[in-house]
């Protein structure tokens, strides 16, 4: 994840075990290296759909989006996960190379785009960018 650049760069990484394995701990390393390099990086707690929308309103506010989008987010549309994909694909300014770190997800479907499906068919929170299917 560090090596690689650009496009082909966009990448999903899941780091899965039981609480208390280190897996935050080598996100925030990880986290720590980007910040190095100068790359942006956005931590987002997903431990229920309230935080999980909360950070990425933080995000999108910081990237200068329309209110439209940040109302969807906050409201829980539907659309709202495709929205804010679609938003990054247009690359804002501060957000190339980011890293986007989803941590607690210890109740997956909140990842998903409906509360029910899975995070793993593309349509949720987790992507690799817009429109492309995760891992
Ligand atoms: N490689 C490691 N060596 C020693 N202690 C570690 C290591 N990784 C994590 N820890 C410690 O283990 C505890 C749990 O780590 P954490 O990253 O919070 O786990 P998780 O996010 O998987 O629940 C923390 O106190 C952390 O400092
Ligand atoms: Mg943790």
């Amino acid at each position: 994840m560090l090596t690689r650049r650009g496009r082909r760069a966009s990448q999903v990484l899941v780091l899965a075990g039981m609480g208390g394995v280190g897996k935050s701990t080598l996100a925030l390393w990880l986290a720590a290296e980007f910040r190095r390099r100068g790359r942006p990086v956005w931590w987002v707690n997903v431990a229920d759909s309230m935080s999980l929308r909360g950070g990425i309103v933080e995000i999108l506010r910081r990237l200068g989006a329309p209110e439209s989008l940040l109302r969807d987010v906050n409201d829980a549309a539907p659309t709202a996960a495709d929205r804010f994909w679609t938003f990054l694909a247009e690359r804002p300014a501060g957000s190339r190379n980011a890293l986007l770190v989803f941590d607690n997800a210890d109740v997956p479907s909140v990842l998903a785009a409906d509360g029910t499906s899975t995070p793993a068919d593309g349509a949720g929170w987790v992507r690799k960018a817009a429109g492309s299917s995760p891992w």
